[in-house]
């Protein structure tokens, strides 16, 4: 989705703001701008496309400046075209603006601004907004900027974070959010504001976060934040875990793969530090929980959106089967419009990637509405769902690029199979089996080292399929998560319609699509029902459909499938980890096969900030 960043210091903005906005391609977008201030005016440079099209422009725009803002858009009102690519003047050019989010609005102030003698070049909500602080400036001129854009945001409905900067107050640039983000990172002389710590991660690892509510006034050697309505708020500065060597390809062609091969640190990542020192548990020191409060809990309540959401999924098989707790999970987006009954002692946790999630923070704050405590699980340190919650666990993998999650997702699975296990000791998991899950657990880095040398025999599988039309993917039990997630990868990524059923499901409706032209990918590597799963796949087979099944040691009969890729037998707490790689690997190489940008894949956002 849109992204933000901004700069305040004594070195030139052009350079850094493209790089920011380079940082922050991977959010998804249709369009890129700047605009510096240079001898006292604004000036901006857009294009449509790449910021590489944005990055050559540059070269030739011979305005330069040691302030200026830059967005990427991702084209809500208005189609994609240059005009409507932010940052937008307001008429006259006194102020520039860079929004993302949604003026709700925006068609009552736009009549009143156009009474105003206000004109408008663009069909975007922003230029409303702009607009709207040139006429509150002009109205009441002061010489504080934050308090105009302050009173203007009093008439604004709907989300924004913006950035806002002005020939008139030269030496800074005034932000300001509703329930979309925006950081400050803190450097030495200067400041970079963004909307992604992605964007800023190369210059500064201190950052502080604005939470809803909040103005900033940014300056290149200080800040002032505030709340809407001028209260002084206590400001914490956060310490980013992520490295450089996170945002560069490293000679892998895509972050995707990248990505994907990172899978074994990712996971060691996950588990460092949260074994107990018996052996046979597993602790958290984000859960604020004493084992008697957990232990007191009925009923668990996961919500997250995309591949959290089956992460959430997967965690719900492997709590209920080891740790005998209820567990539901419910997508965000319906969970927050939904009044579900849930039991008084259900402990809530929202899991999401970037910890932006518009939905899932909803869903936040409506079990926290409810009175309920909520933890997290995110990657992003400091970010807002990690924030609002009572809670939580980090996971630790570093920034996922990728726009379709691969090693955020597996390490979501991790944390959840150890939360299973932590929740199962404190309950009826004696300690000989704990051991033997902890031993699972900690073995997993090696395993998934041993499944990732399957990515050759994975690309020959994906040049023979990769032009059919139509994917099913099957799996029983806590496989199921899997096929969904194995599905979502390749719809994402290769642009295949492709779907996910629980493997008998199969027989009631899917089964009718299954002809020549379908491939069915069976995910047979757990160790319950393989008789029925055969039977199944004997059903496929009979109606013509290729047969590409993930199997271990078992006695799954090889010869009737097309396909055979063989993972180690495993654990069944880290079983759904390892079953996913070959997945992954799946929907890389189809989408490659097919011409797909895997890393950016079309139409999709990497954090989905607005609904
Ligand atoms: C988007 C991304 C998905 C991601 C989902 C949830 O749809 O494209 O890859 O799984 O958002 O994101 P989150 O950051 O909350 O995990």
């Amino acid at each position: 989705m849109c992204g933000i960043v901004g700069y305040i210091g004594q070195k030139e903005a052009n350079g850094i703001l493209i790089d920011g906005l380079k940082r922050m391609e991977y959010r998804g977008y249709d369009s890129a701008g700047i605009a510096v201030l240079d001898k006292g005016n604004i000036f901006s440079l857009k294009r449509v496309g790449k910021v590489a099209e944005l990055a050559r422009a540059q070269i030739n725009f011979s305005y330069r400046g040691s302030i200026g803002i830059g967005h990427t858009r991702w084209a809500t009102h208005g189609n994609v075209s240059e005009c409507n690519a932010h940052p937008h003047l307001s008429t006259g050019g006194n102020f520039a603006i860079v929004h993302n989010g949604i003026v709700e609005n925006y068609a009552q102030i736009k009549a009143f601004l156009i009474e105003k003698n206000y004109t408008f070049h663009s069909d975007t909500d922003t230029e409303v907004l702009v607009n709207l602080i040139d006429y509150h400036y002009q109205k009441a001129p002061c010489s504080y900027f934050a308090e105009i854009v302050r009173k203007t945001l009093l008439h604004i409905k709907g989300t924004y974070g913006i950035a806002v900067m002005s020939e008139i107050f030269a030496n800074e640039i005034v932000i300001a959010r509703k329930s979309s983000p925006l950081l400050i990172g803190l450097g030495e002389g200067e400041n970079i504001i963004a909307s992604d710590a992605a964007a800023v991660a190369r210059y500064t690892k201190r950052v502080v976060y604005l939470n809803d509510g909040e103005v900033a006034s940014v300056r290149s050697d200080n800040f002032l934040i505030t709340t809407l309505h001028e209260n002084t708020v206590d400001v914490v500065c956060h310490e980013l875990d992520w490295e450089i060597h996170d945002m560069d390809l490293e000679g892998y062609p895509h972050y995707m793969l990248k990505e994907i091969f990172e899978q074994p640190s990712v996971i060691e990542n996950a588990m460092r530090g949260r074994f107990t020192t018996d052996g046979c548990s597993t602790k958290f020191g984000g859960i604020s929980l004493t084992p008697q409060e957990l232990r007191a809990v009925d009923h668990l309540l996961f919500c997250a959106c995309g591949s959290a959401y089956h992460a959430c999924l997967e965690g719900k098989y492997l709590i209920e089967k080891y740790a005998r707790i209820p567990v539901d999970v419910e997508h965000a987006s319906e969970f927050r419009y939904r009044n579900a009954p849930f039991q008084r002692n259900t402990l809530v946790f929202v899991v999401s990637q970037s910890g932006e999630t518009i939905d899932t923070l909803a869903a936040l704050h409506e079990a926290k509405r409810r009175g309920y405590t909520v933890l997290g699980i995110t990657n992003v340190v400091g970010s807002t769902i990690a924030r609002a919650t009572d809670a939580g666990i980090y996971q630790h993998a570093g920034l996922e690029m990728g726009v379709a999650s691969t090693k955020a997702f597996a390490s979501q699975i991790t944390i959840l199979s150890m939360l299973a296990l932590l929740l199962a000791r404190i309950r009826d998991m004696d300690t000989v089996v704990g051991v033997q899950y902890v031993q699972a657990l900690k073995s997993l880095p090696v395993i998934i080292g041993e499944v990732l040398k399957l990515s050759n025999s994975i690309q020959l599988i994906a040049k023979k399929y990769h032009n059919y039309k139509r994917f099913l993917f099957l799996g029983r039990q806590a496989m199921y998560p899997v096929a969904l997630e194995g599905a979502l990868k390749l719809k994402e990524i290769a642009y295949v319609h492709a779907e996910a059923f629980p493997t008998a499901e199969m027989k009631h409706g899917p089964i009718a699509l299954v002809s020549e032209g379908t491939v069915c990918l069976f995910i047979a590597t757990q160790n319950e029902l393989l008789d029925k799963t055969m039977n199944n796949i004997q059903e496929i087979k009979a109606r013509g459909g290729k047969i590409i099944a993930i199997v271990n040691n078992n006695c799954i009969a090889r010869e009737v499938c097309d396909e055979v890729l063989t993972i180690p037998e495993v654990h069944s707490g880290i079983n759904p980890i390892v079953s996913i790689i070959p997945l992954q690997f799946f929907a890389y190489y189809v989408g490659i096969l097919r011409g797909c940008d895997v890393d950016r894949p079309r139409n999709l956002a990497k954090s989905v900030t607005v609904e």
